[in-house]
């Protein structure tokens, strides 16, 4: 079966002022099967949104291939774009437009009978709490309120891809936490969703893969576990001591941990290094300072980013 999106080989150049160019994607390929939501992570300026927009056929490639269902996005765009529902990081909803407009306006733009579409703007209204709202212009609104009308648009259709750029931005937690249920539930009856966020918790708790872009290029793809293992070099060990003396913060630090925080009786320190010798580094420790309980654990997504796309800092005194 084709995947639902396959990347090759793919570079985004802009023009910059003055004739130079800025390299927005340099050489990503990846693919994406069905019924996944894959989560693309990466800082500031990373590509992510050009990624998208090349997908969402909005801009085209200067170099290599995307395809969406096994539509080409260059020489079969509309097929493409039939694919799927976009939510661009800095789309308006139409502003002039009500709530309701905005909602069936799109349906129809997609080829949704009129019928099919009120129901289904019916169901979306009360999930997306817009009731209040409906005959509301959207410059009325406020920004979050804006983002769950763009959000709420992509469950006006039934296209097997649903891609977002940064969605849940400026919404509530509660809100939140709703369009994440409604994302994984949509996965569960196939659809695809590729998803950008900066938001590591949400990536976590929902993407079943992973790429974590930098500077146009993939640095690590994979599940959770796969990118943990890539990164295996970083532990986060937890230590409760029976009592805390003066001076333990100090002997903590002899340790040499990347991060160190002292709360009463407890420590949680970061490492970096091999396991063994870190074990045994603790073993020394614990003997001259009782340890009554210790955990060690695996990086968080958050530890895997800043150690995939830290800067090497500069060497002191260069
Ligand atoms: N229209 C454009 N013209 C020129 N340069 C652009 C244009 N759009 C993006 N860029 C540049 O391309 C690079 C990638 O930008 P992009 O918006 O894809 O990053 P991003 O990962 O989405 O970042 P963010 O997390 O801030 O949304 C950046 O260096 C950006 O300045
Ligand atoms: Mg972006």
């Amino acid at each position: 079966m084709t995947h639902a999106i396959e990347v090759e080989a793919l570079c985004e150049d802009y023009r910059a002022k003055a004739g130079a160019s800025v390299r927005a994607l340099d050489g990503v390929s990846f693919a994406v099967p069905r019924g996944r939501i894959y989560g693309l992570l990466g800082p500031n300026g990373a590509g992510k949104s050009t990624l998208v927009k090349i997908l969402g056929t909005i801009t085209a490639p200067t170099a290599g291939r995307a395809a969406v269902l096994g539509f080409d996005v260059t020489r079969e765009p509309l097929a493409a774009r039939r694919q799927m529902a976009v939510v661009l990081q800095q789309t308006a909803a139409e502003n002039l437009l009500t709530v309701r407009d905005n909602l069936l306006v799109y349906a129809y733009l997609h080829g949704v009978p009129r019928r099919a579409a009120h129901a289904r703007m019916r169901t979306v209204v009360d999930e997306f709490e817009l009731g209040a709202r409906l005959r509301s212009t959207v410059q009325e609104l406020s920004l979050g309120t804006k983002r769950r009308i763009q959000v709420a648009k992509i469950f006006m259709l039934d296209t097997p891809l649903v891609i977002l750029d940064e969605a849940t931005t400026g919404m509530d937690p509660l809100m939140k936490r709703r369009v994440m249920e409604r994302l994984r539930a949509e996965a569960r009856n196939g659809r695809t969703i590729l998803m950008t966020t900066q938001v590591l918790s949400e990536a976590e708790a929902l993407c079943d893969t992973i790429m974590i872009l930098h500077r146009g290029r993939a640095m690590a793809a994979g599940t959770l576990n796969e990118l943990r293992r890539r990164a295996a070099h970083t532990f986060r060990v937890t230590l409760t001591f029976a009592r805390a003396d003066g001076d333990l913060a100090q002997r903590l630090r002899a340790l040499a941990p990347t991060e160190m925080k002292i709360d009463g009786h407890s420590a949680e320190l970061l490492f970096h290094g091999e396991e063994a010798e870190l074990l045994a580094r603790l073993g020394d420790f614990s003997r001259t300072v009782p340890i009554a309980q210790f955990e060690v654990r695996g990086p968080t997504l958050e530890e895997i980013f800043v150690t995939l796309v830290a800067e090497p800092r500069p060497e002191a005194g260069a």
